[in-house]
């Protein structure tokens, strides 16, 4: 095994050197505190792996995204949601009996409890669909507590994973129909997931939902190139939750609630709000282009930059497709996709971006997509979240089926003030 040395005072350590299946190196430094009295420090983990996973497989400098070892640019364009999402969680695409046997399991789970239903009354029509989901999935733990269990049963994760992915889908048009004041629309059994979900948020009892082949299928491609991620911020977040043993349910809220972020999930939000702006202003491409490289100024070219790609994000390639196909079939008028298209052109082509490497990422195109389809702005994000379930679903199974699981629990180094006493108040 090769070693690396690291020499400290008078003392000189080796540390193993890890290797992945694709030639990837880390230093292992499980060690190292025991061993030196020493810790390392590494702000926003960017040099720091937390875990070995075989789920999926990113190359940044090349922009290839594998799940399981296949690209995803085959499984955008051959499979279902449902194949990637068995994929992703169990290791391997499903034969004909495990497809059949996942497929059931999502339908006959897709309904929420109907006493769940009171909770939306709770919500305002104006709650954002994030804050609902992350508490809806959270409150599937008070009415499905059949895993409580401290060993991990494989016969309850199952079913709880498939009727998390499809449940999932269920709370997120009903939230949308909660803030339209129209009835919730139940899933049908017929239905392939991507279609359902789409059933569920534009069918109504005066305007019935009209499918388009064209429209599901970019919805599956979208859902599918979301799905998984590696260790991502809201991944590692479930993660980190899920390794105090707590249930999938929490650890998934708090993975929806890290998705959230506009640094992270929320950029599919912020692009649209920021195209709208430009048009809204009537701000120039080079404005834009200015203004994002101006460290004084608020204003960030978002769905640009990745901390992994230093190329295109293979998805953002992908997606920018779809846009130009539904953009073309429907004949939208949609000033944004122009101006998402010319801001791409400026900036690919200035040196700031280009020194950088800050390229188009996975939601420079998606919120664009979403909006042709009909979906509301502040319902993008949920999107991803409903995308990236069962990648999430998978690194926490993985996590827990590593031995031993360790409690996640970095260290710190302290700034504080040194030893000092307590100051009565009159003598402060
Ligand atoms: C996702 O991790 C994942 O895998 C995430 C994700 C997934 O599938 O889970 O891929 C999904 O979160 C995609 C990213 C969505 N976020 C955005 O589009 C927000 C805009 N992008 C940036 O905020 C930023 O690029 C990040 C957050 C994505 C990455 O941040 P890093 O890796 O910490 O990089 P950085 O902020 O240190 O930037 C390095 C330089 C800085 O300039 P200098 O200090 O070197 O002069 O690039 C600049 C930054 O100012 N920069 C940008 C920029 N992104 C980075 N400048 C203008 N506009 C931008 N969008």
């Amino acid at each position: 095994m090769e070693k690396a040395t690291l020499t400290y005072q008078n003392h000189v350590l080796e540390l193993p050197i890890i290797k992945g299946t694709e030639d990837e190196k880390a230093i292992d430094i499980s060690n190292l505190r025991k061993s030196a009295n020493l810790i390392t420090l590494d702000l926003g983990f960017q040099n720091t792996g937390s875990c070995m996973s075989s789920i999926t497989y990113i190359d940044g400098e090349k922009g290839i995204l594998r799940y399981r070892g296949i690209p995803i640019e085959e499984l955008a364009e051959k499979a279902s949601f449902s194949e990637v999402a068995y994929l992703l969680i169990y290791g391997n695409l499903p034969n004909k009996k495990e497809q059949e046997s996942f497929s059931r399991r999502l339908t006959q789970n897709s309904m929420i409890h109907e006493e769940m239903l009171r909770f939306f009354d709770g919500f305002p029509p104006t709650a954002h669909p994030m804050a609902i989901l992350a508490t809806m999935v959270n409150a599937l733990s008070v009415y499905y507590t059949d895993y409580y269990t401290e060993d991990f049963q494989a016969e309850t994760f199952d079913l709880i994973a498939a009727s998390l992915i499809s449940r999932i889908r269920t709370i997120a048009a009903y939230s949308y129909k909660h803030s339209i004041g129209e009835p919730h629309v139940y899933p049908r059994r017929d239905l392939q997931y991507a279609s359902n979900f789409l059933y569920m948020m534009f069918d109504s009892p005066v305007n019935p939902y009209v499918p388009d082949s064209e429209i599901e299928k970019a919805l599956c491609a979208l859902l599918i190139l979301h799905a998984d991620h590696e260790q991502n911020c809201s991944t590692s977040t479930v993660r980190l939750v899920g390794s105090s043993m707590v249930n999938l349910y929490a650890s998934i809220c708090a993975g929806i609630c890290a998705l959230w972020g506009p640094l992270h999930g929320g950029a599919n939000q912020k692009v649209i709000e920021m195209l709208e702006n430009i048009k809204k202003n009537n701000f120039t491409i080079k404005q834009c282009i200015e203004s994002a490289k101006d460290k004084n100024s608020k204003f960030r070219l978002f769905g640009f930059g990745h901390r992994l790609y230093r190329n295109y994000d293979p998805r953002a390639l992908i997606l920018k497709k779809y846009c130009q196909n539904i953009f073309k079939k429907f004949n939208y008028d949609d000033s944004l996709i122009n101006i998402a298209m010319e801001l791409e052109e400026a900036a690919t082509k200035d040196d700031y971006f280009i020194e950088r490497k800050l390229y188009p990422n996975v939601d420079f195109y998606s919120g664009i997509i979403y909006r042709m389809i009909g979906i509301p702005t502040n319902m993008f994000t949920v999107m991803f979240a409903i995308g990236r379930l069962p990648g999430m679903i998978a690194q926490w199974k993985e996590m827990h089926d590593s031995v031993p699981l360790k409690i996640g629990r970095p260290y710190q180094i302290y700034t504080g003030n040194t030893l000092r006493h307590y100051v009565p108040l009159n003598e402060r």
